[in-house]
């Protein structure tokens, strides 16, 4: 998604901005740009490609003399190409800004003001906030109301920076649905889009409502409503293991964050565990439900193929009956729901503009919120009825890693809490899956990580050349294969497809041919023979077949995998610690193909808009 930063102080303000939209690359992009108050007044330098081209195209074009204010922008397409012109920052007349969100009326928009002769210089719809700035501004001379015109006309989502040429070394921003922090700091007054585009300076911050205005001057940092009046904002102050730290030793962020899953496993587990058992003490109050009938789970991506892990522990656990959503389906197709349901949205940004939409409809129906989320402070965090945080850590890799694995396991310690409560478990019963959670697990993590050249290995023959990959498994392990699926086909651009084992011969098995991949997952009793027999099945028609099992290897094994990968952890847990083998699976599959690992195309880290 779309980055933004603005800053007003008494150092140089070009140099800031530049650093602060590297800082906001791993959100994802391919444009970038800045505008500044110049001694001769607005000057914008934008191009497609990287902020590192914007830092060239800038050292090229900068005027002499100081600059302490300005506005930048890294842009993901969703209106109109990569290109320079579509770029931000956007002109008309008076006012230059910048923008994340959807302007969903924007055409409509275009139409009015091109026939009252507004130039429209771009494919953009972000442009068309400049031009109702500006026109609204040219009328009354007041950027408040300009900003309350501007916010009456449009439909859609936005955080928008906004300089007018004639208040200079201000800043002004507004948002509505895209996340937008404001930062007082030593160096001067900060706006982003997140706090990681600012967190250099300091780890204390605000953010503002939907109906409030950011101000940012040299020497203050103001958020007032629409009609001046100043409010008084809470300050939030960021965790240690909220800050980046960097990628240490590791090449990539992504391989950094996958070799961070025991860590994450442990420190969830010290959030939610005293005493060798579950902990929600704290969350009773907090109309958590315990006492839920049924359970709901809405997410995207990642968060919602954690989120069917979790399907199976609460089923299988505390007998409960539960659904999983999409949830931009979920937010326009929402099913019948029940008085005595508990709906949890799993969100590792907590910014994901589909997955706070699910959540504002399910309260709007009056439906008991859980959060489950990575990022303090988000939007969901702060609408939800009830937040529980994942410690995973800032996770920066586009790919979500160690954050599936911190939310699983929190998923996994949540349904052992109910169960017990349910009498489902016995107390000795919970005490042992604690013990497995917070100590074989993570040990068996480790296993794989060190392990990682083998895998490397097997990635590098499944992965090098092939245009497609099936994943395939039963309950848990099927579960499993659509986040292997996933993670594969985001970093590598590998078509993988995840299949239930027993539903490829209903139509799939047709594009099994001579030497297509097909991984397989199996593990545990219950249906761990019906997935060799399917094996069997697609070896038949000449698959090259990789099975990762909880089976040690044998003669048996040979005949039905051309390759086998022992994951000697048996139960409920081997899903979530074959995961770190999938992840590493898919961070050398997208090396060898030389793929953007930490950013690959079109993706973005948290997608704030639908
Ligand atoms: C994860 O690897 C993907 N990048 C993506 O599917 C992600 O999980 C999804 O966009 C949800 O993001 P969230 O957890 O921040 O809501």
């Amino acid at each position: 998604m779309c980055g933004i930063i603005g800053y007003c102080g008494q150092e140089q303000a070009p140099a800031l901005l530049l650093r602060g939209l590297k800082d906001l690359e791993y959100r994802g992009y391919d444009s970038a740009g800045l505008s500044v108050f110049a001694p001769t007044g607005l000057q914008i330098v934008k191009t497609a490609g990287r902020v590192a081209d914007v830092e060239e195209k800038w050292d090229r074009q900068k005027p002499k003399g100081d600059i302490f204010c300005g506005i930048g922008h890294t842009r993901w397409a969703t209106h109109g190409a990569p290109t320079e012109r579509n770029a931000h920052p956007h002109r008309a007349g008076q006012v230059c800004i910048v923008h994340n969100g959807i302007i969903e009326n924007a055409d409509s928009l275009r139409a009015e003001f091109a026939a009252k002769g507004y130039p429209l210089l771009s494919d953009t719809d972000s442009e068309i906030l400049a031009v109702l700035l500006d026109a609204a501004y040219a009328r009354t001379g007041e950027a408040l109301s300009a900003i309350r015109y501007a916010r009456s006309r449009v439909v859609g989502s936005y955080a928008c920076a906004a300089l007018f040429s004639d208040q200079r070394d201000v800043v002004y921003a507004f948002r509505k649905d895209s996340p937008l922090i404001a930062a007082k700091t030593q160096i001067g007054n900060f706006l982003a889009s997140d706090f990681f585009a600012v967190s250099r300076y300091g780890d204390r911050y605000m953010i503002p409502e939907e109906d409030e205005v950011v101000v940012l001057t040299k020497e203050e940092l103001l958020i007032c409503k629409e009609n001046g009046e100043r409010v008084v904002k809470p300050v939030y102050t960021v965790q240690p293991d909220s800050r980046d730290t960097g990628k240490g030793i590791f090449e990539h962020y992504m391989l950094k964050e996958i070799f961070d899953a025991p860590d994450a496993v442990r420190k969830t587990c010290e959030a939610y565990m005293r005493d060798g058992l579950p902990d929600f003490q704290a969350f009773d109050t907090q109309n958590l439900r315990f006492q839920a009938s049924r359970i709901g789970i809405v997410a995207c991506g990642t968060a919602l193929n954690a989120g069917k892990l979790g399907r199976y522990f609460f089923e299988t656990f505390a007998g409960l009956p539960v659904f999983c959503e999409i949830a931009s389906e979920f937010r326009y197709y929402t099913p019948p729901l029940l008085p005595g349901d508990l709906l949890i949205f799993i969100t590792q940004s907590g910014e994901t503009a589909d997955t706070l939409a699910a959540m504002r409809e399910a309260k709007k129906q009056g439906v008991p919120t859980l959060a489950v989320v990575n990022t303090p402070n988000s939007a969901a965090a702060r609408e939800a009825d009830c937040v529980l945080y994942t410690h995973a850590g800032t996770e920066t890799a586009v790919a979500s890693t160690k954050a599936y694995i911190a939310q699983t396991a929190l998923l996994y310690m949540l349904a052992n809490e109910i169960a017990a409560r349910k009498g489902r478990l016995t107390q000795a019963a919970v005490r042992e899956n604690m013990r497995q959670l917070d100590s074989r697990l993570p040990v068996g993590m480790a296993n794989i990580l060190a392990d990682c050249g083998t895998i490397q290995a097997l990635s590098d023959v499944y992965c090098a050349d092939n245009a497609s990959c099936f994943f395939i498994g039963r309950g848990a392990d099927y579960d499993l294969a659509e986040e292997s699926a996933l993670k594969l086909k985001e970093v590598s651009y590998i078509h993988c497809e995840a299949y239930a084992a027993g539903e490829l011969k209903h139509g799939t098995i047709a594009l099994i041919a001579p030497h297509v991949p097909v991984v397989a997952i199996a593990s545990g009793e219950r249906t761990y023979e019906k997935t060799v027999s399917n094996l069997r099945e697609v070896r038949a028609r000449g698959a090259r077949v990789l099975l990762v099992t909880d089976r040690n290897p044998s003669a048996e094994l040979a005949t039905i995998a051309d390759d086998v990968y022992t994951i000697p952890l048996r139960g409920d847990l081997f899903a979530l610690c074959a995961a770190v083998f999938f992840q590493l699976f898919a961070y050398y599959g997208a090396l060898r193909r030389g793929c953007d690992v930490d950013k690959p195309r079109n993706l973005a880290k948290s997608v704030t808009v639908e």
